[in-house]
């Protein structure tokens, strides 16, 4: 029979990997939580529509990465690719976003979308983003940012990631530039390569970000988004320049950066590994001024956020995993017993000693084999202490504690004060 193996591009996460994992997400969680973001948990299948109405119907992810299906009552349902639509679409679905009120919110979980796997290019992979509604100032966008400096700062990493950052402009603006794209392409069609002509009727921003030599080379002289800009669009952009000079913040403009969703208006960013070539992003993000509007239909509402790419990140922490090896010991406490009489009795009172060692690892032996077995088990578990009943035990009521980490006489301990001298002997 043919081995069942995870789908390709979806991985296990194995202990210990899955312990490192949790505490990076815990503190990229920490840091956006002391900037009084709250957490909001989004399904993780929507509507196909939705994606399609907000990141595209044109962009990559639309038209060749989602996971989509109709399900048994005819629903065209997507594994969701990314959060930004979905976390909109609750936000209206519960009454959260009003006009006139600030609401700043986060959520971490799956995304999947079929991509080419390679290293940090996975079809699920993992998100911890926020996003803030109602705050039409650039201050929002160095506020996202400045709480990725911090984080990156918490684990450690600065000096791996930089920061690019440009703007888009409005909606207006955009879609003049685009058509003095268009035009400026359209003289050079014949040196483009075959993507980049597919994408000039299409999504001809996203030339701007083509990997290939000879396209980037006419994209030199093509003309520039800032030369679209409106008064008001340069100020918000210098703006954030400003306070992210103010919060020492380093960061580069990349006019080329245009980001493969649609829905950016204004501030785009991402922090990508220093000195990469390869632009694979840990984190990205932006300003999306329209996409209220887009999905309510009658609601306009300011928005930014970003989102952090974990699994981009866990190879720039190597450092942190020193620092937080996962745990030597399964457990404080081993529990051994020589019968079913002795498991019994032990039953009694179990759940009053776990209540108690809430902080602690119980570990109750269930394998079977004799005490000495036991004990090595016991001894192999890492645990401090081991209690064992036996016969005697059962008869008299009580419990012997054996220090299994050093020369100390074991102790016999009535049952009613095993709480209380287990506690002693094992603070929180
Ligand atoms: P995105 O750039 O599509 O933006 O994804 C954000 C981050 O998710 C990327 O920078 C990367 O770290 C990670 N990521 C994306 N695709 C993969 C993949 N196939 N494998 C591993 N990691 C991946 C968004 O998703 C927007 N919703 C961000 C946002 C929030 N904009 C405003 N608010």
């Amino acid at each position: 029979m043919a081995k069942l193996r995870s789908v390709k591009g979806m991985h296990d996460l194995v202990y210990p990997e899955s312990h490192f994992f949790r505490h990076v997400e815990n503190c990229l969680i920490q840091v956006i939580s002391s900037f009084a973001y709250k957490e909001i948990r989004l399904p993780i299948l929507e509507r196909a529509e939705l994606f399609k109405r907000s990141v595209g119907e044109s962009t990559d992810i639309v038209e060749k990465e989602m996971y989509s299906f109709t399900d048994r009552g005819g629903d065209e349902l997507s594994l969701r690719p990314e959060g930004t639509a979905a976390c909109v679409r609750a936000g209206l679905q519960h009454g959260l976003l009003r006009a006139g009120r600030a609401v700043r919110l986060w959520y971490a979980g799956p995304f999947f979308r079929r991509e080419r796997p390679q290293k940090g290019r996975y079809r699920q992979f993992h998100q911890m983003a926020a996003e803030a509604y109602g705050l039409p100032g650039a201050n929002v966008e160095a506020e996202l940012i400045l709480s990725n400096a911090l984080a990156w700062q918490r684990l450690g990493c600065s000096s791996g990631i930089s920061l690019k950052i440009n703007t888009l402009g409005n909606a207006e603006e955009r879609a003049n530039y685009r058509e003095r794209l268009i035009a400026y392409l359209s003289e050079h069609q014949s040196a483009l390569d075959e993507p980049a002509r597919q994408r000039l009727r299409s999504n001809p921003l996203r030339i701007l970000d083509s990997k290939n030599e000879q396209v980037r080379e006419i994209l030199n002289d093509a003309p520039k988004i800032r030369d679209c800009l409106g008064s008001e669009s340069l100020r918000h952009f210098d703006y954030l320049q400003t306070l992210l000079s103010e919060a020492a913040v380093d960061f580069e403009i990349d006019p080329h950066m245009v980001r493969g969703l649609d829905y950016y208006t204004q501030t785009v960013f991402e922090w990508v590994l220093s000195g990469d070539r390869g632009q694979l992003a840990v984190c990205a993000g932006g300003r999306y001024d329209n996409l209220v509007e887009q999905l309510s239909g009658n609601l306009s509402l300011p928005a930014a956020g970003f989102a952090i790419g974990i699994e981009r990140l866990l190879p720039l922490l190597e450092n942190q995993r020193a620092d937080n090896p996962p745990h030597r010991q399964d457990a404080s406490v081993y529990i051994a017993v020589s019968s079913k009489d002795a498991e019994r009795f032990v039953w009694r009172f179990i759940a009053e000693v776990r209540r108690g060692l809430a902080e602690h690892n119980v570990l109750m032996h269930c394998g079977g084999g004799g005490l000495s077995s036991q004990l090595k088990h016991a001894d192999r578990s890492g645990a401090t202490l081991a209690l064992i009943v036996g016969d005697d035990e059962v008869r008299e009521r009580s419990v012997s504690l054996k220090f299994l980490r050093e020369e100390r006489a074991q102790e016999k301990v009535p049952i009613d004060s095993l709480p209380s001298r287990l506690r002693r002997l094992l603070p929180c």
